[in-house]
């Protein structure tokens, strides 16, 4: 029992009651090493055993366990690469794991938390980066408002970073792209409803990267899966993605060039761009609102004789700030993506790094002993021109999702220096022209908000209020969910899209939160609102702290 890293607080009580309750078949005993559980209370008013779910489950899907745990439970699978986290305080809910077969070398595994106190809805959460791994932390978040909420692995078992997996094997690729994501979703609905002897009312789903990718691809390829669609950051055109965040990288490489800056001097450029940038919009409050709106001039760090080096930056260095920028290209490097924006600086340290090829290695060019230092221009145009071929074709004609009533409200941080910003309004722009096309009105069903000042998915640079709830939460810690304090459509992106969908009241502006030092417990620091793009928030005086001072 030592290997079993659970904890109970009514401990081998409580333990026995599982077995004796014969929950746990000889499957699960083995699988259950790998979870960590703690229920106060083990509670069972539905059916929650892998022989029960195996005979409401098709032939390609087996059940692997199935676990019910009382009211304020933890739950996490700590030997999971991507998502080893807790969730805490979860409600009363029976949690089932499934392993489904899509091919004679391929599978996925899904989770699927069933809350005995059902809101009668469904939702899915998406993943981050390459993670091959159920995203069990915002299932947590997503299961407190009622859902039934499902997240499955996309088929492999690695981290945010690692595409091994994808040598040789186009059966995965098309699993992590979308086919483990739908079918986690038809196996799903037929689960929620056998269990709750009901049909599901609404269907709903939030992703951030990755997972805002994975929203957008199942609204235009499966377009009945959703009612409502909450998109963040979407890591759009992928094949073009990873040849430009290698550039991005060797634009500052190598490390002992005149022309790369250490990263001990991104915060000064930072403190810069913010100083040139923040008012334009009428309020210091170092938030950059608008970061296509200011001329920054990194020229104005240039070190003069005798200036202290720790605090300017020399000639070359400002010219790899431009490139980085994009306000500058060789005729043999044009515009093929987007740059990264002032504002974004704080966290450059982490991807101006060594670069990280494993997505061109093994999905693009499946040459696992591709070396970076071949890189050149060429590379950029085979990539581009292969994207026809690539298993997902990115397609902008949504109008079957929304003829059939749904809603999407998309978001991106300003800030954000993993995918830029402007990505996103490359795929509403797109999106906009096609569906206008078909004379069907965007706005009726599809909102794009930007988010001043906040990073890649979560977080924000100094005090920008970024939070309105969703699968994020988790990030604030691993008991919150909703918008705490502020548990209404206003501030709660969710609970926006669900009167979207449910009451067809479109958002206006959402209201975005920063706690102090993102700490629910130490309370508000600021509010703001965020408005639906082109739209942008106004200052109309009075307090700049309080959402009530902006208007869209
Ligand atoms: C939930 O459990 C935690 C410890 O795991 C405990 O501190 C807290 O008081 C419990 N809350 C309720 C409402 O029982
Ligand atoms: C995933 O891989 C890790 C090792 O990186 C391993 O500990 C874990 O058991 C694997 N999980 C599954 C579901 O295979
Ligand atoms: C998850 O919870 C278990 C049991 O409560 C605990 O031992 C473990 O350290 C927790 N893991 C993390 C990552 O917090
Ligand atoms: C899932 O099923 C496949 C066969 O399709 C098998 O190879 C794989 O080991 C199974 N995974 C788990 C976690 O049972
Ligand atoms: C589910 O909806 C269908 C029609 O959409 C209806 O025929 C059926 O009776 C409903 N089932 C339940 C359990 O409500
Ligand atoms: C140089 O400038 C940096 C930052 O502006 C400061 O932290 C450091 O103390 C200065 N060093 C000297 C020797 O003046
Ligand atoms: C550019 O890279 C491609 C692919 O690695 C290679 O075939 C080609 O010879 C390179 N061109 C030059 C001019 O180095
Ligand atoms: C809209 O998208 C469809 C499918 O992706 C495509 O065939 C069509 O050419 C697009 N139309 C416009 C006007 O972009
Ligand atoms: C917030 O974080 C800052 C920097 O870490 C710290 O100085 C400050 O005391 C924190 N504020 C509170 C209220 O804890």
């Amino acid at each position: 029992m030592s290997e079993l890293h659970h904890v109970f607080s009514t401990s081998a009580k409580a333990l026995a009651s599982i077995f004796t309750m014969g929950f746990v078949n000889s499957v699960q005993k083995i699988l259950l090493f790998s979870l960590v559980f703690h229920s106060a209370t083990i509670q069972a008013a539905l059916p929650c055993s892998t022989d029960y779910f195996q005979k409401i489950l098709p032939s390609d899907a087996t059940a692997l366990s199935a676990l019910s745990l009382g009211p304020n439970s933890t739950f996490g699978e700590p030997t999971s690469p991507a998502y080893p986290a807790n969730s805490t305080a979860l409600p009363a809910l029976c949690i089932l794991t499934v392993n489904v077969t899509t091919s004679a070398t391929s599978s996925y595994r899904f989770g699927l938390f069933l809350p005995e106190d059902w809101n009668g809805r469904f939702a899915t959460v998406g993943n981050g980066g390459l993670a091959g791994a159920i995203n069990w932390p915002s299932m947590g978040s997503i299961v407190k408002y009622g859902f039934a909420v499902a997240s499955t692995d996309t088929g492999h078992n690695s981290s945010f970073f690692n595409a091994e997996w994808a040598l040789n094997n186009n059966e995965k690729i098309t699993d992590a792209a979308y086919r483990a994501i739908h079918g986690t979703v038809v196996h799903s609905k037929a689960v929620v409803k056998a269990h709750y002897s009901h049909n599901i009312s609404y269907s709903y789903y939030w992703g951030c990267s990755t997972g805002g990718r994975q929203g957008f691809l199942e609204l235009q390829r499966y377009p009945e899966d959703f009612d409502g669609i909450l998109a963040g950051a979407p890591a759009w055109e992928a094949t073009k993605y990873a040849s430009w965040g290698l550039q991005m990288q060797m634009m500052n490489l190598p490390a002992t060039a005149e022309n790369h800056i250490p990263p001990s001097l991104f915060p000064l450029v930072q403190a810069e761009a913010i100083r040139q940038c923040d008012s334009i919009d009428g309020v210091e409050d170092g938030i950059i609102s608008d970061p296509q709106a200011c001329p920054f001039r990194p020229e104005t760090l240039l070190c003069a004789p005798g200036k202290n080096s720790s605090g300017c930056l020399t000639s070359p260095q400002i010219n790899t700030l431009n490139l980085l920028y994009g306000r500058y290209f060789n005729t043999d490097k044009p515009m093929f993506y987007f740059p990264l924006s002032p504002g974004s600086e704080v966290g450059w340290a982490g991807i101006l790094t060594e670069p990280d090829t494993s997505y061109l290695r093994y999905i693009q060019l499946q040459d696992p002993n591709w070396d970076w230092h071949s890189f050149n221009y060429s590379l950029v145009e085979y990539l581009d021109a292969t994207s026809d071929r690539s298993p997902v074709p990115e397609q902008y004609d949504i109008t079957p999702f929304a003829k059939r009533g749904g809603k999407l409200i998309h978001y991106h941080g300003l800030a954000d220096f993993t995918i830029p910003w402007q990505s996103s309004r490359f795929l509403y722009e797109s999106t906009y022209r096609n569906v206008t096309s078909k004379g069907t009105n965007v706005d009726d069903f599809y909102r794009l908000f930007y988010v001043p000042g906040m990073l890649h998915c979560s977080g924000a640079v100094g005090d920008a209020p970024w939070f309105f709830g969703g699968g994020d939460a988790a990030s604030l810690g691993p008991d919150v969910y909703g918008v705490p304090g502020f548990r209404d459509s206003e501030h709660d992106a969710v609970l926006a899209l669900m009167k979207w969908v449910e009451e067809d009241v479109a958002p206006q502006w959402l209201v975005a939160t920063k706690y102090v030092n993102d700490t629910v417990d130490l309370g508000v620091r600021r509010q703001r609102k965020i408005c639906p793009y082109p739209g942008k928030a106004k200052f109309t005086g009075g307090d700049a702290d309080s959402a009530e001072s902006w208007t869209c």
